[in-house]
């Protein structure tokens, strides 16, 4: 079956390729491939590069559509603006030196020279699927972890018998992506500053968690629909990578409004707000300068606002309801994550965790509306970025309303 369906193909397309005869496979499952689309796409004329991934559109358009939307396409400094404000702050005070650290996460592809072409197309389909596999247990990161395949050798999910594609060689498919976390991990693990201090935990919080639930069971949602014009199956993964940014810039609802889920009740003279990390790692995770607070309003009985737990400065009003990392330099003086001597607050949700927020209310409150606003950039760092982009505007969450 599959030598039809290969050698259709071939002729279909006049494709000399030797890699489709090498097959030994002797399994009888037909490869989940639509011939007359393949051909249809080959007909048009590509040339396929493995860091341009609008040469895959032609056959897996769905993927690289959803792809495009995702941060993994912006991860290079000349498409992230907060990256690159933080990426020229470290260059200038820490060494031009430290840029290939950078590149190995957010430009894996080349990290020699920063503005080539594959470095711009950021943590691209080559990153991911020109793989062997990946390095764990020596404290490697990034592209330093991945053990990259041959040139055009694309192994997805799948067991594909080498040949199912024109252009590119396909393979068995590849553990560490298979199992929906090794992969991720290689960046997504953790990062310490120069002095130590963790910056980035990630990885730790999600093995701490012992939750057996995948990344790419949240963050890559099966979805309905072929992953492009090739193949023959009807659902696929979804590259957006849904998370935060995309959230924040293309609008709600999505997978921030799940992060965490928030009630509440009246005891005497306070209201207890009662957050919930539905996620296996903290809430908010990664990079430092995230910051979620907790915002409560008294109303009375006829709707007038009596007060709220927050006015000008989160810190000091209500400390339990900002839940963030903090960090000072040797002089003890708040700093940003990179710079720090030492980190000496972290009042972040744990993973799974419940928790219970008390403020004590205004008297005659009837009623109190709660919600979270998530920032990705913490007003505190983005005064010393001198940043002032979108990710300095909140997003609102789980809004709900407690009566007495
Ligand atoms: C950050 C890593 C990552 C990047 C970047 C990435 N992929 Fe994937 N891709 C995955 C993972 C993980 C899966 C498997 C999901 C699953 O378990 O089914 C996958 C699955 C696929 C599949 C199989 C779809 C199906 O029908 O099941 C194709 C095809 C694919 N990717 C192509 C691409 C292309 C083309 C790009 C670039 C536009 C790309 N990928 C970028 C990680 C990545
Ligand atoms: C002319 C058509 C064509 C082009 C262009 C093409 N592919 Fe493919 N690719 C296929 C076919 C056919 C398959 C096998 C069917 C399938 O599994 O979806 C495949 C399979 C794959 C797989 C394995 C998916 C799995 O299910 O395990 C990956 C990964 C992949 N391609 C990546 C890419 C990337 C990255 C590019 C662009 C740099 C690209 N392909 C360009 C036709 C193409
Ligand atoms: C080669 C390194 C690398 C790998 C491998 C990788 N990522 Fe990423 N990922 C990044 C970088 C870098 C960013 C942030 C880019 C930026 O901020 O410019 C990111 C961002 C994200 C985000 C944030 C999206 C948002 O909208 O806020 C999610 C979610 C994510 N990755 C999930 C995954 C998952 C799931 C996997 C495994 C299938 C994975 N990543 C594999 C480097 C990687
Ligand atoms: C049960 C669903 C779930 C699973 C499993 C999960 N996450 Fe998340 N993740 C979320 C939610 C919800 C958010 C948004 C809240 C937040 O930012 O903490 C998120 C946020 C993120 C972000 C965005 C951080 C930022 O601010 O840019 C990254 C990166 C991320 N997750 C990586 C991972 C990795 C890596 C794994 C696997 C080790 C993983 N996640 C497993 C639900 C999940
Ligand atoms: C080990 C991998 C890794 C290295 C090395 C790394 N990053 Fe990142 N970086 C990430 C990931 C993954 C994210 C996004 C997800 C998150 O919040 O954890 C990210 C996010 C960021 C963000 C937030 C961007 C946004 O859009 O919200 C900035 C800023 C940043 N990194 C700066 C840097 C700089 C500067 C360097 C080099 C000095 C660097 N990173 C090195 C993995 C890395």
């Amino acid at each position: 079956m599959r030598t039809t369906l290969l050698t259709l193909l071939l002729t279909t397309v006049g494709c000399q390729s030797t890699q489709a005869t090498s097959s030994t496979s002797t399994t009888s499952t037909p490869p989940p491939v639509k011939v007359n689309e393949v051909a249809a796409a080959l007909a048009a004329g590509i040339t396929l590069d493995a860091d341009d991934p609008a040469t895959c559109q032609p056959c897996h358009a769905q993927v690289v559509a959803e792809f495009q939307e995702s941060l993994h396409s912006r991860a290079h400094h000349a498409n992230d603006a907060l990256y690159a404000s933080m990426r020229t702050m470290r260059l200038a005070k820490q060494g031009p030196q430290i840029a290939g650290a950078c590149a190995n996460c957010h430009s894996p592809r080349d990290t020699k020279d920063f503005d080539s072409k594959a470095a711009r197309a950021g943590v691209t389909c080559a990153t991911c699927h020109q793989l062997e596999g990946v390095r764990s247990g020596d404290g490697l990161k990034g592209a330093a972890a991945l053990i990259v395949g041959p040139e055009k050798t694309f192994r997805g999910p799948h067991d594909l018998v080498n040949g199912t594609a024109p252009l590119h060689a396909t393979g068995a498919a590849l553990p560490a992506l298979v199992d929906g976390t090794s992969l991720c991990l290689a960046c997504h693990g953790e990062e310490t500053n120069a002095a130590g201090v963790a910056t980035c935990t990630t990885g730790p919080e999600y093995v701490a968690s012992k939750d057996g639930r995948s990344c790419t069971s949240c963050h890559m949602a099966e979805v309905e629909g072929a992953s492009g014009a090739v193949t023959t199956r009807t659902k696929h993964r979804s590259h957006r990578f849904a998370g935060p940014h995309q959230q924040h810039r293309l609008g709600g609802p999505g997978l921030l409004d799940d992060a965490v889920k928030l009630s509440g009740r009246f005891e005497g003279d306070a209201v207890i707000a009662v957050l919930e990390n539905t996620s296996p790692h903290g809430f908010p995770t990664g990079f430092p300068a995230r910051v979620a607070m907790l915002d409560l309003r008294a109303l009375d009985a006829t709707g007038k606002e009596l007060g709220r737990n927050i006015t000008s400065d989160p810190m000091k009003d209500h400390p339990e309801a900002v839940f963030n990392r903090g960090y000072v330099d040797a002089e003890g003086k708040p700093s940003l994550a990179p710079f720090a001597a030492k980190q000496v607050r972290d009042n972040r949700l744990t993973p799974a965790e419940k928790r219970e927020v008390r403020w004590k209310v205004p008297a005659q409150t009837a009623k109190v509306e709660a919600r979270l606003r998530f920032f990705l950039l913490a007003p505190f760092a983005a005064k010393q970025l001198e940043y002032t982009g979108p990710e300095t505007k909140a997003v609102l969450l789980a809004p709900v309303v407690v009566s007495r």
